[in-house]
């Protein structure tokens, strides 16, 4: 039976990361998957997590099962960072929070739940997205439709093209949009943009499906939330998935959330039930380790006063990178031709090179990127910067 499996592609992201921690060479840069680095190029267990580690242990006394839905005090929790301390759907009973093996279950758990919800359902997603969005919610069920989000050639959004792509779907239709730091292209809807966004998804009766990754890595906590928690505000229905890896840098501790907001009080019982039966042919349940965590930080003044301090810290040497490779770019002649990565947000942006150039850069000079020229800005250091430009300089000619 076995033998009838077909082999498959590698991951394009995960794979290209086992490559660059493979790679040998001293100037080995890693700008491929989503994670975090300091100036070291380490990927750091933040202060707060530390504290709170040895905290499950002297709390404990049992390790038996959880529940379906989880942790419920991480459940609490992480609603309140993701809707804000006063959000009228929370009060009126319409929010269902499912404590999920991080991000990328919560999007296949959603993709289950509007399975079940419409036999005929597509979810549309502006181009580009997330990669592992399409495998996520085909196994799930759903096929991924596309509308234009991002222009290569500009380096910008194309905002009008979207919003009149938007425009022309039928009532009910899923819309899935990056909550912040917009992965691939860093490329963000500013908030006059949200707005007007927001008023067409009320207006057409469209569901929005907000995938958030990022939160307090772009801009702030609660500068990051400003479109999810809008369309919470104005929106009959929502769905919301959520990662703790990148902003607790909390990796492989797997740990997310699935959220839905439903019409009222009924509703939300029965998206609940749903949620959890969804969680319970899929993996049961969560792990407990990563909840508490977060939820220790969340809940302990001093411990969530460190971890902020710590996330602005990371957001803030994210954007510094930014700036600095932008000048990097236009000091060997390039102009502003770099300039748009220094004007995005969050890890990511593309450079707009060819796939061979990509290629060079791996082979000549250990600088990986994904082939589509997605590059992790939070893998450049002041210590690798000129080596990343210079190298690429060396693949694209110089700007002059
Ligand atoms: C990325 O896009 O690089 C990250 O979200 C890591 C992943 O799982 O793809």
């Amino acid at each position: 039976m076995l033998d009838r499996l077909q082999q498959q592609p590698d991951d394009p992201i995960i794979e290209l990361l086992m490559k660059a921690k493979a790679d040998t060479s001293p100037n080995v840069v890693d700008l491929s998957a989503g994670v975090f680095k300091d100036e070291e190029g380490n990927t750091p267990i933040l202060d707060a997590v530390r504290e709170a580690e040895p905290r499950r242990l002297q709390s404990e006394n049992t390790r038996t099962y959880q529940g379906i839905i989880g942790d419920a005090r991480y459940n609490e929790l992480i609603t309140k960072l993701i809707l804000g301390e006063d959000c009228a759907a929370v009060t009126e009973g319409r929010v269902s929070t499912l404590h999920t093996v991080a991000g990328s279950a919560a999007v296949l758990l959603a993709g289950q739940l509007i399975r079940r919800a419409s036999n005929e359902a597509v979810v549309w997603a502006g181009r580009p997205t997330w990669a592992n969005h399409f495998p996520l919610l085909k196994t799930a069920g759903i096929d991924v439709l596309e509308f234009p989000y991002y222009d290569h050639s500009t380096n910008s959004l194309m905002f009008d093209e979207m919003m009149d792509a938007l425009g022309r779907l039928p009532k009910d239709s899923v819309v899935l949009l990056h909550g912040c730091c917009h992965n691939p292209s860093g490329a963000d809807l500013s908030r006059d943009q949200w707005d007007e966004l927001a008023e067409l998804i009320v207006n057409r009766g469209l569901v929005p499906f907000v995938d958030a990754a990022y939160q307090g890595l772009g801009n702030g906590l609660e500068e990051d939330a400003y479109g999810w928690r809008l369309l919470a505000e104005k929106v009959p229905e929502m769905l919301i998935t959520y990662s703790c890896s990148k902003n607790f840098s909390l990796y492989r501790d797997r740990i997310g959330a699935l959220i839905a907001i439903s019409r009222d009080k009924a509703s939300a019982a029965h998206t609940r039930s749903n949620m959890m039966s969804c969680s319970r042919a899929t993996y049961s349940m969560p792990a407990a380790h990563g909840a508490f965590l977060v939820a220790e930080i969340l809940s302990d003044k001093q411990l969530r006063q460190s971890w902020e301090a710590e996330l602005t810290t990371m957001r803030n040497r994210v954007n510094g990178m930014r700036s600095g490779f932008a000048r990097a770019m236009a000091e060997r002649g390039f102009g502003d031709r770099f300039g748009f990565v220094a004007d995005q947000f969050g890890m990511f942006s593309f450079l707009g090179i060819t796939a061979e150039q990509v290629i060079q850069l791996r082979e000549k000079y250990s600088v990986y990127m994904l082939e589509s020229s997605r590059i992790s800005i939070a893998g450049l250091t002041s210590g690798n910067l000129d080596y990343v430009a210079d190298s690429l300089v060396s693949v694209i000619g110089d700007g002059a």
